[in-house]
């Protein structure tokens, strides 16, 4: 027992000599002399030790304690560790606090805004909640046109006269655009639109579109693809291209579907974005603008569509499940 009490004292000694701080050296102080310091478990086993042998033992544990709280205490005053109390070094980097990022979707936003208003382009908003006028009838949608079923609409209290539904398309904002303001008219209008969907990988009961419409006088198709072309080379890159389907919207005519060539994981792919076309003169009528005077053209595409591409993102789902996990890699 006395060997292993002159081997602890060594290395107790040893020890202190390294210590750079208080901290540390309250920390020796606990393992070394403190109430359950290796001093403490020597003392306890002392009564152990045989009659013969006890005296020399308690002598050299005595000797032990005096020589380490005389190293304690010297090794104190060299630190110069008279500051008690919780001690704070301001050189340390500050703690990080969790941050916030925007939604791939509202960034996708903020984007579209900025390149079409750079092109002269106004914003124009309108309600989700809307009626049919704006929904349907001022858009040239026959009364009997299968779109207006209850399968693909929210509608709002039953299907009595007057009936309220969630929008289906931004198209309603042409209308409320077209309604509020005189021509020429250069707006584009962001929002939610809804559709009574079955969720999957690319449906979703809600999404956002992104609509134009541009009147004025002389308006042509030439302009409308011109201002797609600029849109898509500005926001996917000089390469992007734009290509028109012929196709079919009441609310057009000509009507064309939208594809635009982008770039997908290194590679230029043709995706298929929305519709665009020429406003249909039954509609510039029917918001009291002469088709004979003024003509226009009018395109809508989908936000989810455009941000899923560009970001390689292939579920839908993800952009509304608020996994922060997921969200924060398009900060
Ligand atoms: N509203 C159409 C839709 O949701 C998209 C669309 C097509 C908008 C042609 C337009 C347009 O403005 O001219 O499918």
């Amino acid at each position: 027992m006395l060997a292993e009490i002159d081997a602890k004292e060594r290395a107790a000694l040893e020890s202190i000599t390294a210590l750079t701080d208080a901290a540390a050296l309250e920390a020796w102080k606990s393992k070394w002399i403190g109430p359950q310091g290796a001093l403490r478990d020597f003392m306890a086993a002392l009564k152990s030790v045989s009659k013969d042998e006890k005296p020399a033992v308690g002598a050299r544990l005595n000797q032990c304690k005096g020589t380490l709280e005389a190293a304690y205490e010297s090794r104190k005053l060299t630190l110069g560790a008279t500051v008690s109390g919780p001690q704070i070094d301001v050189t340390e980097p500050a703690v990080e606090l969790p941050q916030g990022c925007r939604h791939v979707i509202a960034r996708t936003i903020e984007e579209i805004v900025d390149v079409f208003s750079r092109m002269g382009f106004a914003i124009a908003d309108g309600p989700e909640l809307e009626d049919e006028w704006h929904n349907f009838n001022a858009l040239n949608i026959p009364a009997d046109h299968p779109a207006r079923g209850p399968a693909d609409n929210f509608y709002l209290g039953g299907e009595a006269a007057g009936k309220l539904l969630l929008r289906t398309q931004t198209s309603t904002v042409q209308i409320r655009a077209m309604e509020s303001q005189k021509p020429p008219l250069k707006v584009i209008a962001i929002g939610r639109v809804y559709r009574p969907d079955t969720h999957d990988a690319t449906h979703y009961s809600m999404f956002h579109q992104v609509e134009g419409l541009y009147i004025d006088r002389g308006v042509s198709m030439v302009d409308l693809k011109t201002t797609l072309v600029q849109f898509a080379k500005v926001f996917f890159g000089p390469e992007a291209e734009v290509r028109m389907r012929p196709s079919f919207f009441p609310f057009t005519e000509p009507s064309a579907e939208l594809d635009m060539k982008m770039k997908i994981k290194g590679e230029w792919k043709w995706v298929e974005l929305g519709g665009c076309g020429m406003v249909d003169p039954n509609v510039l009528t029917a918001v009291g603008i002469d088709p004979e005077e003024w003509t226009g053209f009018a395109f809508g595409l989908g936000i989810e569509r455009i941000a899923m591409r560009k970001y390689g993102i292939t579920d839908i789902r993800l952009l509304f499940e608020n996994d922060a996990r997921f969200l924060r890699q398009f900060a």
